[in-house]
C-alpha cells in the first residue's frame, strides 16, 4: 500500500545489506514515519514484544526473519541447534496470543532442522521468510477478493448508498504485509467505486485504530471517522452501521476468535442489532489444535503503565501523558475471545464460511 504516494510493504530486507531487516516502527505513527533496522535475533524479539510491529500476519512474518537472523549469527558447528532453539523460544514468548508467531518460527524450526550446512540452513531460513511473507500479501489479497462480494451485495441493496463499516483495532496493510485482512475487503471496495465509509474504534489501551488504521484510510483516500471505543453500539441502534469486519489473532477449529480486547462487546452488540460481524483472517490464524477460545486461547496480559497513560503529538514532539491517578492501579488485558455464535462469516482466502467447526473444515479440508 501507499504512504505519501510511495508503495510500502510492512517488512523488508534492506537494498543494499540482506543481513538487515527493515520494519516501519508503528510506535511513531501516525506522527512520524520511521523506518527500524533490525540487525539480530534480540532487536527483532523486542520489535515484536514492545510493538514496534504488531498485528497477527506481520508478527508472524517479523519472527520469519527474526529466525532467519539467528542462523546468520548463531555459532557453526555442534552450538548451532541450541542457538537457534534458543531463539526460537525468545520469540515465541514475546506475545502469546497471535498463533501466527509460533506457526512461522516453528515452520523454520523443521525446516533448519532438515538442512546440513549452516550455510544451507541460513539460505533457507531466508528463502522461506521470503515466502511466508510473499505468501501473506497473496492471502489477504484473495482475502479482500472474498470480502468484496459481500459489500457489493450490501451496497447494491442500498442502491449505491454509502455502505458504513465498523471495524476495531487495525487489521489493516500495517498489521500485516499488505492489503490487510479487515480491511482489504474495504480497500478493493473502494477502488472499485464502491461507495464506503469506516467507522473506526480508537481501540484503547494503545489506540491501534484512532492511530494506526485512521493513517491508513487518509492515506489511501477512504473516507472514515474516528469514534470513542463505546459509541459502536449507539450507531448500530440508530442503523448507522451495515456490517462490522475485524481481524483475528487466533481462531479455534470451531470459530471462536481472539482479537483486541474490546471486539467481543461489538458483536454482542451488532447480534442485538441484526448487524452482520465478519471476522477475516488468513488460515495461518487458525489455531487446529483447540476447540474452546474462551478457556484454551492464551490471553495476554500487558502492563498497567499503557491503560494509565496515553502519547500524543504536543509542539511537534510525542509525549506521553498520565490519565489515571498515579497510584491507581490497571489491568491491560490485550485480547479478548468472541465466541463463534456471534460471528456472522469468516472471510479467508479460500472464500467465505460460517464460523463453525463444519464450515471451517468445509474450507480447509486440505490445510496450507
Ligand atoms: O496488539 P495488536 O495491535 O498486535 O493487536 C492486533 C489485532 O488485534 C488485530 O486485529 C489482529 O492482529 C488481526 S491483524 C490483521
Amino acid at each position: 500500500m501507499q504512504i505519501q504516494g510511495k508503495s510500502y510493504h510492512t517488512i523488508w530486507l534492506k537494498n543494499d545489506n540482506p543481513k538487515v531487516i527493515q520494519i516501519i516502527d508503528q510506535r511513531q505513527l501516525p506522527h512520524r514515519l520511521v523506518i527500524e533496522n533490525l540487525k539480530s535475533v534480540a532487536q527483532v524479539a523486542r520489535a515484536i514484544k514492545d510493538m514496534h510491529v504488531r498485528g497477527a500476519p506481520l508478527i508472524g512474518a517479523t519472527a520469519a526473519y527474526g529466525m532467519y537472523l539467528a542462523c546468520l549469527e548463531a555459532p557453526d558447528g555442534f552450538l548451532f541447534d541450541d542457538y537457534i532453539q534458543n531463539a526460537a523460544t525468545q520469540l515465541k514468548n514475546t506475545r502469546p496470543t497471535a498463533i501466527n508467531l509460533a506457526w512461522a518460527v516453528d515452520q523454520q524450526l523443521e525446516l533448519i532442522q532438515n538442512v546440513s550446512s549452516k550455510e544451507e540452513k541460513t539460505k533457507q531460513a531466508l528463502d522461506l521468510a521470503n515466502t511466508i511473507k510473499q505468501d501473506s500479501i497473496e492471502r489477504c489479497r484473495m482475502i479482500g477478493e472474498h470480502g468484496l462480494k459481500i459489500i457489493e451485495e450490501i451496497a447494491t441493496k442500498k442502491n449505491g448508498e454509502v455502505v458504513n463499516i465498523l471495524t476495531h483495532c487495525n487489521a489493516g496493510w500495517l498489521a500485516c504485509v499488505d492489503y490487510g485482512t479487515a480491511t482489504a475487503p474495504i480497500y478493493l471496495a473502494h477502488d472499485k467505486g464502491i461507495k464506503v465509509h469506516v467507522w473506526v474504534d480508537e481501540t484503547r489501551p494503545r489506540n491501534q485504530g484512532a492511530r494506526i488504521t485512521a493513517f491508513e484510510l487518509l492515506e489511501h483516500g477512504i473516507p472514515h471517522t474516528v469514534i470513542p471505543d463505546n459509541v459502536g453500539g449507539h450507531l448500530m441502534q440508530h442503523d448507522m452501521v451495515d456490517l462490522c469486519i475485524v481481524g483475528t489473532d487466533r481462531t479455534t477449529k470451531t470459530g471462536d476468535v481472539a482479537n483486541k480486547v474490546g471486539t467481543y462487546l461489538k458483536a454482542l452488540a451488532a447480534k442485538d442489532n441484526d448487524v452482520p460481524f465478519y471476522v477475516a483472517l488468513p488460515s495461518s490464524t487458525i489455531d487446529w489444535s483447540i476447540s474452546d477460545g474462551v478457556k484454551e486461547i492464551p490471553i495476554e496480559e500487558r502492563g498497567a503503565d499503557e491503560v494509565k497513560s496515553i502519547y500524543g503529538l504536543h509542539q511537534n514532539q510525542i509525549k506521553k501523558v498520565l490519565l489515571t491517578p498515579k497510584d491507581s492501579p490497571a489491568t491491560n488485558f490485550a485480547f479478548d475471545v468472541t465466541p463463534a455464535h456471534l460471528v456472522t462469516g469468516l472471510i479467508t482466502e479460500r472464500g467465505v464460511c460460517d464460523a463453525s467447526e463444519e464450515g471451517i473444515a468445509r474450507l480447509f479440508s486440505v490445510k496450507k
